[in-house]
């Protein structure tokens, strides 16, 4: 496991999407001829939704703007969606990753895989994610988000952590969460969502998280100090051989000092993998 500590949550975003762009970049290098050929081979990008993740995307267009990125080869999976919100409701996913990524770059819109929070059948529609995850090859870098409870995607406390896409029921701390975005929309905090599960996240060849915050200095603590817990879903990643939580200072506050202090001496090592 890597734990990058930056700043504050603009330069968690920064190192983020700079990470993204050279795993994008050295992808292209290895499989320039097989990304080119009528197969169309892609880097899949596993994406999430939420206020943690927006540097990131603005940096990530910024990128895209100057010529350093392009994501003509990418492919993207979204973690999650709500049921039954209207995709074009200003609060669905759908929109989220609409107005602040996928107008802004050049991806093929057929490569953005979303949930579809309306499907008639649910069940359908997530055996059916899953398949196309696999039909594309797997996930190459799976990038979270959390909630203060630990919750990764919307695997809510007492998820199995092999877990697959499926419909979830919101905790009531999720739903409470929400409630700001939906205060004048006019329709109530959705309370069921679609969403990848904890197993089908462990099975990316990499998971990149990103933590912002006091409010999350809990939740980080007990990702990665304590042991695997249902209950603390992230902290799954324990068993993934890839996992980089990016972090800003606040949420290191129930950190072990020594913790803390192995991981920024490393700090150096870890700019590297940006360069
Ligand atoms: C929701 C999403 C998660 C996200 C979390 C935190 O629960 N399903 O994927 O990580 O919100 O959101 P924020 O970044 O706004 O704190």
């Amino acid at each position: 496991m890597r734990l990058i500590i930056k700043e504050d949550s603009a330069a968690v975003g920064l190192w983020a999407a700079k990470y993204v762009r050279n795993r994008i970049n050295s992808f292209l290098e290895d499989n320039w001829d097989e990304a080119r050929s009528a197969a169309g081979k892609t880097f899949n990008l596993g994406l999430p939704t939420g206020s943690t993740p927006l540097h990131m995307y603005k940096n990530l267009v910024q990128f895209c703007k100057e010529g350093s990125l392009s994501f003509k080869h990418v492919r993207t999976f979204n973690m999650d969606e709500y049921v039954g919100l209207p995709m074009n409701h200003a609060e669905s996913y759908h929109t989220f990753m609409f107005e602040n990524l996928f107008k802004h770059i050049d991806i093929d819109p057929n490569n953005v895989n979303i949930l579809d929070g309306n499907a008639d059948d649910l069940e359908l529609e997530c055996e059916q994610y899953e398949k196309r995850i696999r039909d594309a090859g797997g996930i190459d870098l799976f990038v979270g988000g959390i909630g203060a409870d630990g919750h990764i995607a919307f695997n809510e406390p007492g998820s199995s952590l092999v877990s697959r896409t499926r419909v979830k029921s919101l905790a009531t701390e999720t739903i409470e969460a929400n409630r700001r975005f939906f205060q004048e929309s006019g329709v109530d905090v959705p309370k069921r969502a679609l969403t990848v599960g904890v197993g089908t996240v462990m099975d990316a060849s990499e998971v990149m998280i990103l933590i912002t915050g006091h409010h999350k200095a809990l939740a980080l603590h007990k990702a990665i100090e304590q042991g695997v817990n249902h209950m603390w879903t992230v902290s799954a990643l324990q068993q993934h051989p890839g996992a980089l939580f990016i972090c800003d200072e606040s949420s290191t506050d129930e950190l072990r000092v020594g913790t803390a202090k192995y991981f920024k001496g490393l700090m150096e090592e870890h700019d590297k993998l940006i360069e």
